[in-house]
């Protein structure tokens, strides 16, 4: 290969790799994207309450069971909702997605599969029914899958 077709190949590759990280193609984009990620965000909280309802004894198991199975889709669906250009506060201004997100993006979707699979471990607990297990899974959840990450890529707007 001469070194030109070296170097078209090179930057072809390149292009590929980019594909994933693709931007923004408006302002209005940016405003459709942020509130469906706030939309998103706000109805896996609703979705873990749901299961803590239910470990409380306040809620049946059939939601709790619903809630966690939309958690596994919800949390498997989180780097669509943040694609380049996006950081900033979201539309309420409560929380903002912090620049880390994407100058450490594998770190990101590390976060992301980790409650993915957590999410998972609750289904599997719920659909075991033993309390102490779906608890256990519960907390873990909540703590290391949607915690760790809001911990490192959430930020609180101050106000
Ligand atoms: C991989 C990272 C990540 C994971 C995992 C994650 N979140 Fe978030 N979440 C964020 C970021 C970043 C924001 C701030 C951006 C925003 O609100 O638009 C946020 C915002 C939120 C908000 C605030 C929405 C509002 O009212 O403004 C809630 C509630 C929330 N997340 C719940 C959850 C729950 C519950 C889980 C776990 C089931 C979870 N998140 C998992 C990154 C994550």
């Amino acid at each position: 290969m001469s070194s030109f077709i070296r170097s078209r190949v090179r930057i072809a590759a390149m292009m590929v790799a980019l594909v994933g990280f693709s931007g923004l193609a408006s302002g209005q984009d940016r405003a459709a994207v942020l509130k469906e990620r706030q939309d998103t965000m706000k109805e896996q909280g609703k979705d873990l309450k749901n299961v803590k309802a239910y470990l409380d004894g306040k809620g049946e198991l059939a939601p709790a069971k619903s809630s966690a199975t939309n958690l596994t889709k919800t949390t498997n669906k989180i780097p669509d909702l943040f694609p380049r250009g996006t950081e900033g506060p979201n539309p309420t201004g409560d929380y903002a997605a912090k620049p880390a997100i994407w100058t450490d993006w594998n770190k990101f979707l590390d976060a992301q599969k980790t409650a993915v699979a957590k999410a998972n471990a609750l289904v599997v607990a719920l659909n075991g029914g033993d309390k102490g297990a779906v608890q256990a899974a519960y907390a873990d959840l909540g703590k290391n899958g949607c915690g760790a990450c809001h911990t490192t890529f959430r930020e609180k707007i101050e106000k």
